[in-house]
């Protein structure tokens, strides 16, 4: 008799250890895994009319939209040349300084560390790790729309 009591207490004691351990397990696991990631949309939205597009080099626009209530705004260059129409953002890949164009060298150049890059916006000096970030563009109507993910 005693030790049915000591077996009923010893998986009482396992029962109420595994429920525990769960109750702790489950949230761990939901804070430690990174959430699945969601897939945002791409949404266009008006930069300048053709008119305005440069017959050829670049031209410094800002990109204006709104998500959710919030108005986000974008500095970007669209860019004329023998490759076609583009457009880049201002946003350097290394720590996030605005580039500006110079046209003599026909290069983006960074304020912050000398960063540059060429036309067609691939990092060709100084710090940066990537190229400036090309967005996804369109005319449409006499407009010319980039593409955002929201
Ligand atoms: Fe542009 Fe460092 S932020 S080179």
């Amino acid at each position: 008799m005693p030790s049915e009591r000591r077996l009923f207490i010893k998986r009482a004691l396992y029962s109420i250890l595994g429920v525990l351990g769960l109750g702790f397990l489950i949230p761990a696991i939901r804070i430690l895994a990174p959430p699945p990631r969601r897939e945002r949309a791409l949404v266009f939205f008006p930069l300048i009319s053709e008119d305005n597009l440069p017959r050829s080099g670049v031209r410094k626009a800002e990109l204006s939209y709104t998500v959710s209530g919030r108005e986000i705004r974008r500095r970007v260059f669209v860019v004329v040349s023998h490759s076609g129409l583009y457009v880049l953002s201002a946003v350097c890949s290394h720590l996030g300084c605005l580039v500006n164009y110079r046209r003599e060298k026909k290069e983006f150049v960074c304020p912050c560390h000398g960063g540059r890059y060429d036309i067609s916006g691939r990092n060709i000096a100084g710090p940066p790790p990537a190229p400036l970030t090309m967005f996804p563009s369109k005319l449409e109507a006499g407009i010319l729309y980039v593409g955002v993910r929201v």
